[in-house]
């Protein structure tokens, strides 16, 4: 009967990190502590900027400042060990560590996933039916896409996790990357783990691909439909769309590479994995807020205010 238990003797796992050399360890640690320092005053700021100024309390911005939430969270999944590890000789993750990682992972990234598709149905609404935009994407609307959003996040990494905690492991426990993820986790379960690998590329590779593949067709349609209406208002609305275009290839591209063709190189994987943990969650600030011009305007009255209440002391 304890079969499954007594062979899974690994209890901890051995990243290999980025790479070996002692010099170039260090010069990470300090470029991850920066990047990872600029990324939450970056995503905070968009947070506490929406929130406190009533120019912004549109729709658009409040799904923003849940996506800047959502690159908080997925960002101090891994990051901070991540970090840490740098400077360790010996890189090691307890089995449980190794399966948390891997869940809040799927679980941030999958809910990110849903509210860029939000956004995307959100500027859809804005441009193809602006007469009726404030009816449909009301506060109930916006709660329902905000519910979907942790609701798929959490089914899309429950679906995977509940397969890969029961794995046994008893062989090589060496993960050749920062922070532990499905397709390298899995490769080292000592069974036959062919199904898993496909469910793995069906539910994280190839619905990437599909979410992709159509959020990249409704921004074109959204385009083309924006030069009909030649008006002074279309130069801005391509400006936000080329933002939300552009994030959205941050976040799919990486993706797909990892998950669509994940078990067969792994050298690649790990340079990717390194978008997830920095990359991506510090453009999606730099992208909005460096050029949008409502969202700088918005930061400087928030910190005019703020240092003006504080001269006031
Ligand atoms: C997410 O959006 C809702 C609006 O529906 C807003 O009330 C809330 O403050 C936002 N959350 C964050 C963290 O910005």
């Amino acid at each position: 009967m304890d079969t499954l238990s007594n062979s899974s003797s690994v209890s901890e796992f051995i990243l290999l990190g980025l790479c070996s050399s002692q010099e170039l360890q260090i010069l990470f640690f300090a470029m991850f502590f920066l990047v990872y320092i600029a990324i939450i005053v970056g995503n905070l700021l968009i947070v506490i900027t929406v929130i406190f100024d009533n120019h912004l309390h549109s729709p658009m911005y409040f799904l923003l400042a849940n996506l800047s939430f959502f690159d908080l969270c997925l960002s101090s999944v891994a990051t901070p060990k991540v970090i840490a590890d740098f400077l360790r000789k010996h890189k090691t993750i307890s089995l449980w560590g190794c399966m948390a990682q891997m869940f809040f992972m799927h679980f941030f990234g999958g809910g990110e996933m849903s509210l860029l598709i939000a956004m995307a149905i959100d500027r859809y609404v804005a441009i193809c039916k602006p007469l009726h935009y404030k009816t449909i994407m009301n506060h109930r609307v916006l709660m329902v896409f905000l519910l979907l959003s942790w609701a798929i996040g959490f089914t899309h990494t429950t679906s995977q996790m509940a397969f890969t905690v029961g794995l046994p492991f008893c062989g090589p426990n060496v993960v050749d990357s920062i922070f532990c993820d499905l397709p390298l986790v899995i490769k080292l379960a000592c069974t036959e783990t062919y199904i898993l690998e496909l469910l793995v590329i069906a539910d994280s590779g190839l619905l990437s691909l599909v979410c992709f593949i159509l959020l990249l067709v409704s921004y074109i349609i959204m385009l083309v439909t924006i030069r009909q209406h030649s008006s002074s208002a279309s130069s801005k609305a391509v400006s936000t769309l080329s933002a939300h275009i552009t994030v959205v290839i941050l976040f799919f591209v990486p993706a797909i590479f990892i998950y669509a063709f994940p078990f067969n190189s792994y050298s690649v994987d790990k340079f990717l994995s390194v978008f997830y943990s920095i990359i991506t969650p510090l453009l999606n600030p730099i992208i909005y807020t460096l050029r949008n011009q409502e969202m700088k305007a918005a930061i400087k009255r928030l910190s005019s205010q703020y240092i003006g209440s504080w001269l006031d002391l």
